[in-house]
């Protein structure tokens, strides 16, 4: 796979590919992104992550740099010039590029880049069959993490110290207890058979795969509630399961070093594995381990 990228206007290859040291992205973190699955060529759920992105650049009041058709019209473009089958198309949109000053100049252009990555999903079955760890961390991010900007620092950091504990994710907790999200997951527990994830708010990101389970559940009859979910309550949860457009749905079967449930993926995020992969199969094509 060639490694191109897309930047203001032009497909470059990867190496060649930059943006203005005084790109506000860089500087202020003043940017929006989003990370989209790409499978057998095809791109899942895309009007979905194409919506959250205009929103989100409503939300900063950053210019959107093209109309929808012509975003869409790009992205096909640098999927086809990278020959992308399996991979992970990257959309960062910053609000321009201006001499560094908190206030935003006027008539700035925003910088709109696209990378892809190869992406093996198929890795995700084996995870799947076995569950992975999860550790807890105080949620010190800021105030409205429902909005998809690079400002990242925090969930970094949390993911790095949970895998330096070797887990896969960090819980992130906030100062009364709820657990908001992982750090680039949403989290779900089963509990008495119903299928329970934290409210959207300004503390956690509508994961577009947390609106795909969601869907997928209700249509198969599985009961979803929308509720705050402390960590006391994920401690004793039956199950409890990770999604994003990396994860599609990880059973969680430790947390801070205790098993969840018997300390085996449960049958409920077992079902709720092969609901995903038959949606991504219907809306791609692909299925893990034929490609
Ligand atoms: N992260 N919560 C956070 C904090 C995230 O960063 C992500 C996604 C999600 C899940 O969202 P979605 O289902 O739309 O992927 C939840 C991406 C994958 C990333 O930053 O790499």
């Amino acid at each position: 796979m060639p490694r191109l990228a897309y930047v203001d206007g032009r497909i470059v290859p990867l190496a060649e590919a930059a943006v203005s040291i005084e790109d506000r992205g860089l500087q202020f973190a003043d940017s929006v992104y989003e990370v989209c699955a790409v499978m057998n060529g095809r791109l899942l759920d895309w009007p979905q992550h194409r919506a959250r992105l205009g929103r989100n650049l409503g939300e900063l009041s950053i210019v959107p740099p093209m109309q929808d058709a012509a975003l869409t019209a790009v992205a096909h473009r640098l999927l086809a010039a990278n020959r992308a089958r399996e991979a992970l198309l990257y959309i960062q949109v910053s609000r321009g590029s201006a001499r560094r000053e908190h206030v935003f100049a006027t008539g700035m252009q925003p910088t709109l880049m696209m990378t892809v990555r190869r992406f093996d999903f198929a890795q995700r079955v084996a995870q799947q069959a076995a569950g992975i760890a999860v550790v807890s961390m105080p949620d010190e991010r800021w105030g409205r993490c429902d909005i998809k900007t690079t400002g990242l620092l925090a969930n970094v950091l949390a993911k790095q110290a949970a895998r330096d504990a070797g887990a896969f994710e960090a819980l992130l907790v906030g100062s009364d207890g709820l657990v908001a999200e992982g750090g680039s997951t949403n989290v779900w527990a089963v509990i008495g058979g119903r299928l329970i994830t934290p409210p959207l708010g300004h503390r956690l990101l509508p994961g577009v795969m947390r609106e795909t389970l969601m869907r997928l559940a209700r249509n198969a009859g599985i009961a979803v509630d929308e509720q705050p979910l402390s960590l006391a309550a994920a401690q004793s949860a039956d199950e409890l399961l990770l999604t994003s457009t990396t994860v599609p749905a990880l059973p969680i079967v430790r947390l801070d070093d205790k098993p969840i449930g018997r300390g085996h993926p449960g049958p409920v995020a077992i079902r709720l594995a092969a609901l995903l992969w038959a949606e991504i199969d219907e809306q791609t094509g692909y299925r893990p381990g034929l490609h």
